[in-house]
């Protein structure tokens, strides 16, 4: 790297680390252009991208379709709020939710944690009370909810107390799943160990002795945000 573009990189350093929380240690590159899998340094220095800004950039970098979209929209409406309607989100929604089924249904956020949080208030809204079971050493984004599903301390112990509410299962254990969390359809006392039966009341709790609405709800994350985040 020439001396100009470590002065480029200095300057832009001190502006971040003067001006912007410091919540994340960053790589000392700035970029001022990508191509394809390719971003470029104010020196023109090419850097190959492995990881495609999260997965977020999964078309690549500035694809040409993508740009003349998005230049295109930028001229004609760039904002409209959330309390009216707008044709391309209405014909995006139908593309996606066609690939679900005929009763899916879409919800549009701007990041991984907000679906994150759109799925939990989801699930608790379908099924209120009962626990959400989380694997140990998860990630699933750093807002309240999203961070009280991700079970490591360093992330979590600065912003205790966090949102009850969750139960971590080992991951080596993934049968622990299927039973963590129930709750007894005959006592509703909370169930934490594997058992066929509510060691409370004797009540039997596998297959279709369990009431179908005490069976475990699946939220399923394919977070690539900006592209495929979808929760369900
Ligand atoms: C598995 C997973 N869940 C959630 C998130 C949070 O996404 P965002 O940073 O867009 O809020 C990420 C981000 O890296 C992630 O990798």
């Amino acid at each position: 790297m020439g001396e100009r573009v470590t002065s480029r990189l200095e300057e832009v350093r001190m502006l971040d680390a003067e001006h912007v929380m410091a919540t994340y240690a960053r790589q000392p590159a700035a970029f001022v252009r990508g191509e394809g899998a390719t971003l470029y340094d104010a020196d023109g220095e090419a850097y190959l991208d492995f990881l495609s800004g999260i997965s977020v950039c999964n078309a690549g970098h500035c694809h040409p379709r993508v740009v003349e979209a998005v230049r295109e929209q930028a001229g004609r409406l760039m904002h409209a709020s959330n309390l009216y309607l707008t044709e391309p989100a209405a014909r995006l929604a139908e593309r996606l939710a066609s690939s679900f089924g005929a009763d899916a249904k879409v919800f549009f956020g701007n990041s991984g944690a907000e679906a994150n949080e759109a799925a939990l208030k989801l699930a608790r809204k379908h099924r209120r009370g009962g626990e959400i079971v989380v694997l140990e050493g998860a990630f699933h984004g750093r807002t309240m909810g999203a961070l009280s599903a991700t079970p490591q301390e360093t992330k979590q112990e600065p912003f205790a107390p966090l949102v009850p509410g969750f139960v971590v299962v080992p991951r080596a254990d993934a049968r622990h799943c299927h039973r963590i969390g129930y709750t007894c359809p005959s006592c509703g006392k909370p169930i934490y160990e594997e058992s066929e039966q509510c060691p409370k009341c004797g009540t039997y709790l596998d297959g279709t002795d369990a009431p179908p609405q005490r069976r475990p709800l699946w939220i399923g994350l394919g977070v690539a945000a900006g592209a495929n985040t979808a929760s369900q």
